[in-house]
């Protein structure tokens, strides 16, 4: 899905000047793409949203659902302090491999760990391991199970968290009531559920550049 060319041009200003790739970035994206990984990672301009969100959130503790080749993963990864953590959960083992190489020559190895196999069955068996709770969920995997991975994330963070949907507005196809897609439809119930629950208060953001027509919803975990 690519925008016009404006919408390119304009990422390009930004990224070139505010968010551009450094060697270990431009790496991870060159095997991905070597490696026949679909070119859908967010954008550098993307990536640096993350990283700040991170930071605003003064993070330690990070979760992701979908790695890819760990483009996402290296942008939030470096918002964390040394003594940080990230858990980045990845279906594919051909993905979760090259994004651990990517990881480690990005330096961030002793931060950031990958677990491969579907997320909702990660997920319970991270919670048997009751870890910190996370001050930011990314998610970013496959969009029909987005609700499920919402009431996961509750579980798994502190009033305070943050949680990061990507991929909400899908060229504005989540506007659409009767649509049968998965993923709109996952997304749609995500959306909703934040709406209703009583811990979740949220917004959703469309956005536009390089990868086309899309959007952001966040959530924070109330009290
Ligand atoms: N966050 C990445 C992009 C992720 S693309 C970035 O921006 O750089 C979506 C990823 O989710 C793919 O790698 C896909 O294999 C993975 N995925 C799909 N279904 C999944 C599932 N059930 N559990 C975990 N990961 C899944
Ligand atoms: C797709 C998935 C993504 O996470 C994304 O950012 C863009 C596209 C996809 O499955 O097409
Ligand atoms: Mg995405």
């Amino acid at each position: 899905m690519s925008g016009s060319q404006l919408w390119d041009d304009v990422d390009d200003y930004f990224i070139s000047n505010l968010s551009p790739d450094d060697e270990a970035l431009c790496a991870a994206l060159r095997d991905s793409d070597a490696a026949g990984l679909p070119a859908i990672a967010v954008t550098a301009a993307q990536g640096k949203f993350l990283q700040l969100l991170a930071q605003v959130q003064g993070a330690r503790h990070i979760l992701e659902i979908g790695t890819l080749g760990g483009y996402s993963t290296i942008w939030l990864a470096r918002a964390l302090p040394e003594d940080g953590r990230l858990i980045s959960l990845e279906y594919s083992a051909k993905h979760a491999e090259v994004a651990v190489r990517n990881i480690a020559r990005a330096g961030l190895d002793r931060i950031a760990e990958v677990r491969v196999g579907p997320a909702l069955e990660s997920l319970p068996k991270l919670a048997d391991e009751n870890p910190a709770p996370f001050d930011l969920v990314f998610i970013d995997a496959d969009k029909v199970n987005n609700p499920h991975y919402v009431e996961w994330a509750i579980r798994l963070t502190r009033a305070g968290s943050l949680i990061v949907l990507d991929n909400v507005v899908r060229g504005g196809r989540v506007a659409d009531p009767g649509s049968t897609e998965p993923d709109v439809v996952g997304t749609r119930a995500a959306i909703e559920l934040i709406a209703g629950h009583p811990r979740l208060t949220g917004t959703a953001i469309q956005t536009v550049g390089s990868k086309g027509y899309d959007g952001f919803a966040l959530a924070r975990v109330l009290g």
